[in-house]
């Protein structure tokens, strides 16, 4: 088998850089471990920023987006009590974000693949790269049963944070930065509305919540909880007292209904770097992860496949390895704003074990500047909304 990109995921990075090739006649093969339907149903984000709205209706998949995504023009921080909206249309220029959960994105980028003829190897998975820096590399896999092998001008590692395509890097080509956080989040998705139409991020002495959505009928509900906590120990009737509990006293109250999803998610920043080992490029959770607060994970991984497409399309119309060549420090400039803004907003939010009461005023402090000063409101909202894009 013979392809010009061999693909390796079809999370949104490889589904994603499948279309954008598509478009400009480059030919793909996309690798994908689990089945269609596992990629599907696989509940994560919900959080679309501007930029990836955008490249979705570039791509002539964003219709049912247009019709069932729900378009955000402010949050509100919650402290102490007291909600403060952040209006983030009017701070940026009249930019917003649209909640459409990824498990949606994922459907219409596969079924829009599969319409035009084309297809993703589902229940293939990929068990080693070979030739990175020949001419000729390739991707041995195993699908149904039978080992074969990909061969391609490049390799797109998009196999997520526990793929193979990073793991297989010697551990001297990579500098690795990471931070675990001493907690992890319990999320939920239930058959209830949501209790506000715009999102709510609560700082509580228990704990952070969140209070998110999916449509105006189901609602996605995060609880800060330990590390290792073991979801058994969180029957249904615990999660609504405590989501309660963190959102205090707020008119309407937390409508309840029946949970339909519940899985606990740990928290972690990481960069591997360079996102380039010769005919191997990294895209997405491969190269990088954010704690999930403030919603950047999903939105990077559109970032770097934008910035991979545009570079690969160049090598083949123009024969250019300029673009190629920039990949790496193009993709990082960004991923680190996003490190940068998650780790804050993570900071800002959560309560940390054994913080100190003088810790526990600073952060309270922030929270009170941010919301109060138009310049802090401004930090946040650009950010939140989704930086600029770079001229390549
Ligand atoms: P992925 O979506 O992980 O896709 C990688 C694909 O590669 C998968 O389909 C996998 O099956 C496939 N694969 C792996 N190994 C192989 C192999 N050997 N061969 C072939 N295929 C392979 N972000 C937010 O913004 N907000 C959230 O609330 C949020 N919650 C999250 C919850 C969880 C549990 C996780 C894991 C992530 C969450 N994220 C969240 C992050 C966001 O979902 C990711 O950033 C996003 O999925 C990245 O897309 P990706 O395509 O890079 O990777
Ligand atoms: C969602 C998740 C986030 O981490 C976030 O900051 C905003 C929204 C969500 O799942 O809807």
């Amino acid at each position: 088998m013979r392809t010009q990109v061999g693909i390796v995921g079809a999370g949104p990075a490889g589904l994603l850089l499948a279309h954008l090739l598509d478009r400009a006649g480059v030919d793909c093969v996309v690798l994908e471990a689990r089945s269609r339907a596992y990629c599907e149903e696989r509940q994560r984000a919900g959080l679309l920023e501007q930029g990836t709205v955008d490249l979705l209706n570039e791509l002539n998949v964003g219709d049912r987006l247009a019709r069932e995504g729900l378009v955000h023009h402010g949050l509100a921080l919650r402290f102490e009590g007291v909600s403060h909206r952040i209006p983030l249309s009017d701070l940026t220029g009249g930019k917003s974000v649209v909640i459409y959960g990824q498990t949606e994105v994922v459907k219409d980028l596969i079924a829009a693949r599969l319409a035009s003829g084309r297809d993703i190897r589902f229940e293939a998975e990929a068990l080693a790269l070979e030739g990175l820096d020949t001419a000729a590399p390739g991707i041995s896999f195993r699908e149904h049963g039978r080992e074969d092998t990909l061969t391609c001008d490049f390799i797109a590692g998009c196999d997520g944070f526990h793929g193979i395509c990073r793991a297989g890097l010697s551990q001297s080509a990579l500098t690795i930065y990471e931070r675990d956080y001493p907690f992890g989040w319990i999320g939920i998705l239930s058959d209830s509305p949501p209790v506000s139409h715009e999102l709510i991020y609560v700082n509580h002495d228990r704990g952070f919540a969140l209070f998110t959505m999916r449509s105006p009928h189901v609602s996605r509900l995060y609880l800060q909880c330990d590390v290792d906590e073991d979801i058994a120990n969180w029957p249904d009737a615990r999660i609504w007292e405590e989501l309660r509990r963190r959102l205090g006293d707020h008119d309407p109250p937390v409508p309840q209904g029946a949970v339909t999803q519940k899985n606990v998610t740990p928290m972690r920043s990481f960069v591997a770097a360079p996102m380039r080992h010769g005919a191997l490029f990294l895209a997405g959770d491969a190269a990088h992860i954010v704690p999930p607060t403030g919603a950047k994970g999903l939105n990077l991984a559109a970032a770097d496949v934008r910035v991979l497409a545009r570079a690969l399309i160049a090598f083949y119309t123009e024969r250019s390895p300029r673009l190629l060549d920039r990949y790496s420090d193009v993709c990082l400039k960004r991923v680190w704003k996003a490190q940068r803004f998650s780790w804050w907003m993570t900071s800002m939010l959560h309560r940390f074990h054994g913080d100190t009461p003088f810790e526990r005023r600073m952060q309270l402090a922030e929270l009170d500047y941010i919301t109060g000063s138009p310049a802090g409101m401004t930090t946040l909202a650009e950010n939140y909304v989704g930086l600029p894009f770079e001229d390549l």
